[in-house]
This record gives structure tokens, sequence and C-alpha cells, in this order.
């Protein structure tokens, strides 16, 4: 029998992503959907890209209570409204696959500075698993709490992980100069993101320390096992979905470098290391779950990696089902493409 789901945050980007998922999943079903401001309404009167067997439901208010028959809660809602409905959700025995940033800090001080907030639940924070899927399988199968990474951050740490653990690049000061489209910013109006001040228009934005520098940070020293800082600089673009990030760094044998990422996602149907010298796209992940990395090493000591993926797929929606597979105990592509919509 199929796992009864609920979405909170449907009509929002990553929300009507996970729908578009899962109604085609072969093991989930949607039982609820839930709404803030669209709430009351249909789901096919809100999002227009919906007709499968959800476009008839009936969006619910966020804090009403779902239904004792579903098992997995995706939170699809901002920062720290997530929070409340995160902790309810546990409380009510689900399961939970979160894609806000409220769980994603095990060190509570980064949470605090990155969001300007005091974590409301560090017992819950405690449970949680950060679920980069392919660095902590075994963690995401047996816990209740995923908090989902952040987009930036997935697009960083899935090629810095595997190098940093090679102790071959340093770890001060890394550069990243990162893109992302403007889905990355969610579907609440803002001033900024209007065609007129979008369009033939790039800006970099949340200088100094963009929040998700200190995601980075914690999990790259974590798993790096080194004291690691970046240099990060996010831009908005005017593309609909994907994001590319740019990262400079320095260490030793770069010629190396390209071995090591290979031997690292040699067996990961949703990380692709592109031939040495080969630079990936965002247009060649649209749609799709992948990470496309391509690394191009400058001379011994110095070398670029370039890393894209979907924001909306292998940075939001597609890797909290690919998460959720874990925890359930199915094949982890189920429900999941790794062909892109292209062109
Ligand atoms: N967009 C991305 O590429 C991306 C990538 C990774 C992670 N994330 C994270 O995923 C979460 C959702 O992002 P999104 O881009 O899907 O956002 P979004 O398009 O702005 O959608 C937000 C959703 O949350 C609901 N909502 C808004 N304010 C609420 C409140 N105070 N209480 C309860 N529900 C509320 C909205 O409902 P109504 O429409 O009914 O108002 C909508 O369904 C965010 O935490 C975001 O940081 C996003």
């Amino acid at each position: 029998m199929a796992i009864s789901v609920a979405i909170l945050g449907a009509t929002g980007y990553t929300g009507a992503e996970l729908i578009r998922l899962l109604d085609a999943h072969p093991e989930f079903e949607i039982e609820h959907l839930a709404a803030h401001s669209q709430a009351g309404k249909r789901v096919s009167d809100v999002l227009p890209g919906i007709a499968s067997i959800s476009a008839d439901k009936t969006l619910a208010t966020s804090d009403a209570a779902i239904p004792d028959s579903v098992q997995l809660v995706f939170t699809a809602l901002p920062h720290a409204a997530a929070a409340q409905s995160v902790k309810a959700a546990l409380d009510a025995g689900k399961r939970v696959v979160d894609l806000s940033a409220d769980f994603r800090h095990a060190n509570l001080q980064n949470y605090e500075q990155a969001y300007g907030l005091k974590h409301p639940f560090p017992a819950e924070q405690e449970q949680a698993v950060y679920g980069l899927t392919e660095h902590a399988r075994s963690q995401v199968a047996a816990t209740n709490l995923v908090a989902n990474p952040g987009c930036y951050p997935t697009s960083v740490l899935l090629p810095l992980i595997p190098l940093l653990q090679s102790t071959l690049v340093q770890a001060k000061s890394i550069v990243i100069d990162s893109k992302s489209g403007t889905s990355g910013a969610g579907r609440s109006p803002k001033t900024e993101l209007l065609y007129c001040e979008i369009n033939e228009s790039l800006a970099a934005y949340g200088l100094p320390k963009h929040r998700h520098a200190w995601e980075m940070e914690e999990w790259a020293t974590s798993y790096g096992a080194i004291d690691v800082s970046v240099r990060f600089v996010p831009h908005i673009i005017p593309m609909t979905r994907g994001m590319l990030s740019t990262i400079h760094l320095s260490g030793e044998k770069t010629s190396l470098w390209h071995e090591i990422l290979s031997k690292a996602y040699a067996n990961e149907p949703f990380v692709n290391v592109l031939p040495v010298g080969k630079v990936p796209n965002t247009g060649a992940v649209k749609g799709s779950n992948r990470c496309d990395i391509g690394i191009m090493p400058l001379n011994d000591t110095e070398a670029v990696v370039v890393s894209c993926i979907d924001n909306l797929l292998k940075g939001a929606s597609g890797q909290a089902i690919q998460n959720a597979n874990v925890m359930f105990g199915f094949a982890e592509t189920t429900g999941l493409s790794v062909n892109a919509s292209w062109p």
C-alpha cells in the first residue's frame, strides 16, 4: 500500500514541484495539501501547472490537523513558520522532510547568526539529519526528521566534500561565485524580482555574508574534518530555474582532483562528474535531479570547479523525495529523473 503524505506550503514553487513529482510516484500518495494565504481554494485555481489527481483537492490551512493516516510530511514553508509545523508533525508521530533552513544547523549559534532568530526547538534539532543524501544515507534512513539542504549549499558541498576529505585542498577563504534563477527566491511577490527589475540585469546580493555561507561552512567543516571558511557571493539572474556555482580552489596535486571526484561519485545516479576540462551548464540539468560537476585544473596548485543543479530539484523538492525514498526503503531513484527537460 502507498505511503500517505502531506505537503505544507503546497502552493509555493517547491511545494508545486513536490505535487508534480509525488503524483507520479508509485510508492507515495498525496493525501493532504495545505497553504497559507491560498487556503480554502482548489489546487487547480492556484497552480495552473497541476492537472494530475491533486488538481481537485482543496487546500487546508497550514495549522489544520493532518490526518492520522499520513505518515510523511513535507514542509515547504518559509523558515520560522516551518519550525512550528515540523514540531507539530513530529509530535503527531509523523516523519518529516523539511525543505526550510530551520533544522539545518546542528550548531545552533550558526542558525542564530544566519537567521537572526533563537532556535525554538533545540531538542528536535538534535534529532535532525542534514539530508545531503549521497553523504548521509544511513542517518537519513533512521531519522524522523530530515533537514533538506539549501540549494546553494547542495551545489557547493557535493564537489567540495570529497576534495576536502582528500586533504589536497586548502580549506580557508574558498571563493564561491554562484548564480541562481529567480524561482530560488520563492513565489511571494518582491519588487526586486519584477520583470522590469530583473530582465536584462544581473545583481549580486546577500553581502557581506549570505545565510547559506554559514550552512556551507558548517557542513564542509563537519565532513572535511577541517575548519572551512568560504567567501560566497550569490547572484540572481534572469532565468526561471537553475543554479551554477563556480568554486575557486587552491591546494596541491590538482591533476589528481578529477579522479578523486569521479571515484567518490562513481556509483551515484544523481551526481555526474564530467570528463576533465568539460564545464557543465544549467540547461543540461533543468528538470532533472542531477548535479553536474566540471573540474578545470589551472596549474599544479589551483583549479576551478563548476557545479550545476536545478534549484527546485536537486536543490529542493527532488532531493527531498530522494531522502523520502531512503527513509522508507524505496529505491533512491524512484519517481525522479536523471534526464533533463532539454532544450
Ligand atoms: N525556491 C527554491 O529554489 C528553494 C530551494 C531550496 C529550499 N527552499 C526553501 O523551501 C521553502 C519553500 O520555498 P518556496 O520557494 O517554495 O517558497 P514560496 O514559493 O514562497 O512558497 C511558500 C509557501 O509557504 C506558504 N506560506 C507563506 N507564508 C507562510 C506562513 N507564515 N505560514 C505558513 N505557510 C506560509 C505559502 O502559502 P500561500 O501561497 O498560500 O501564501 C506557500 O505555499 C523555504 O524555506 C525556502 O527557503 C527553496
